[in-house]
């Protein structure tokens, strides 16, 4: 609490000092994390601008998001692979101080079937932001990574600073990938800065419900899945193995609460600005810091929404990593930011989020 009171506060004197609100540019802002660190950012005061080329998200997002805050952020619609786009958009709202990337391509089994795809997407996307940071003078770029470069780690739970395994998917390889490129501009170049966020498994929706996770088709996500099977749109959940080396033998993973992941966004790029990093790259871990099994999830999610989901036990999914969860002590203490919601509350707003679009998909 201290922590953040003491952020706060330099943060409203930086702020009084920079007399106009500040502008960031916020890339795959319609996502689902980017729609949240969206509204997290104009609600810290933030002028808002987003790039999005809907391929993976709904331009009625932005009334979602403009419900809950009063405020329509900027938008267009810009393939972030597209260069010239980009440009023309940074020279058309100059001042713009920071990006938060987002725009990438997520999906891990469609990066096995079309792994070009991803590579120029995830890859070409990245390059382009670094490339007009210098030429628009943009000091600091929030990369969206993932603790899919752990692959299972040796060691939990697991800390920054541990080895990156060889990556499971053309997907996984992208955050590898885009984090050597990273590393390598920036320290080619001491005027730029970067926060790269390793996220664990981000969950939930807004308390309000007016923005969540917009699954395409058949989610590959476990909370989706969830949400749908209770809500009798699939007939039953499969669970993918009972016999891995956990307590209750299905796998382990920490489940971070989109929220609170979109707030730590708001806190990586205020420390950007105010020139308080203390490297000009720095990669924190964003977890709870708390293994759950599929198993638990899906009991705590009976509980608390007072609702069946129908399960089956069934193989393996292939390249599952049987457990990993974070050490968030790095963000804890340096980023003064930490996990607050609890998974009773995240689960209850996924449920939230769910009965509300079904209700608006009836009118
Ligand atoms: P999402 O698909 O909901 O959001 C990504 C947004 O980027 C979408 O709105 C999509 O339309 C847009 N986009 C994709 N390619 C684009 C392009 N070339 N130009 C412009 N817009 C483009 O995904 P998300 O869950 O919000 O994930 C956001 C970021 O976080 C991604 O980089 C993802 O890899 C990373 N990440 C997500 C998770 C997760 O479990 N959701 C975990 C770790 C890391
Ligand atoms: C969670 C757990 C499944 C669905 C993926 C990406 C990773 C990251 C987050 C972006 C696992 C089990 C799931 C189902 C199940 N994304 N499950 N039945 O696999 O941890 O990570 O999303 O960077 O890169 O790989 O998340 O939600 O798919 O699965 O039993 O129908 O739920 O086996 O143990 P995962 P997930």
């Amino acid at each position: 609490m201290e922590i953040k009171k003491k952020i706060k506060q330099t943060w409203n004197n930086w702020r009084a000092s920079n007399s106009d609100a500040v502008k960031i540019l916020v890339t795959g802002g319609t996502g689902y994390i980017g729609s949240h660190t969206v509204v997290e950012l104009q609600q810290a005061g933030f002028e808002v601008y987003i790039v999005d080329n809907l391929s993976n998200s709904n331009i009625d997002v932005l009334n979602g998001i403009e419900k809950i805050t009063g405020k329509m952020p900027v938008f267009e619609n810009i393939d972030c692979t597209d260069y010239v786009a980009m440009d023309r958009f940074l020279s058309k709202h100059e001042g713009i101080q920071a990006i938060i990337h987002f725009a990438a391509s997520k999906a891990v089994g469609e990066s096995v079937k079309k792994p070009l795809l991803y590579y120029r997407n995830n890859v070409v996307s990245l390059i382009n932001q670094l490339e007009l940071m210098s030429i628009h003078h943009i000091k600091g770029i929030v990369f969206s990574s993932s603790c899919t470069v752990y692959g299972q780690p040796d060691v939990l739970p697991v800390t920054e600073a541990a080895p990156r395994k060889t990556a499971l998917s053309p997907y996984g390889n992208t955050k590898q990938i885009c984090e050597d490129i990273i590393m390598d501009t920036i320290y080619s170049n001491d005027q730029l800065k970067s926060i790269i966020l390793r996220y664990f498994n981000p969950i939930g929706a807004h308390p309000s419900a007016y923005i969540g996770e917009l699954p395409n088709g058949v989610p590959n996500n476990l909370i989706p899945f969830v949400t749908q099977t209770a809500a009798g749109i699939r007939d039953e959940l499969k669970v993918f193995g009972s016999d891995y080396n956990t307590p209750d033998g299905t796998c382990i993973r920490d489940y971070i609460n989109v929220v609170d992941l979109a707030k730590a966004h708001v806190v990586a790029v205020q420390r950007m600005l105010e020139n308080k990093t203390k490297k000009n790259v720095e990669i924190f871990n964003l977890g709870t810091g708390r293994g759950l099994s599929v198993m638990e999830i899906i009991k705590t999610f009976e509980k608390v929404n007072k609702v069946a989901v129908p399960h089956q036990i069934v193989e393996h999914r292939e390249g599952d990593i049987e457990q990993v969860w974070a050490d968030p002590t790095y963000a804890n203490e340096e980023l003064g930011w930490k996990a607050e919601e609890s998974v009773e509350d995240t689960l209850k707003s996924a449920w939230k989020w769910q009965k509300y679009i079904m209700k608006k998909a009836d009118k």
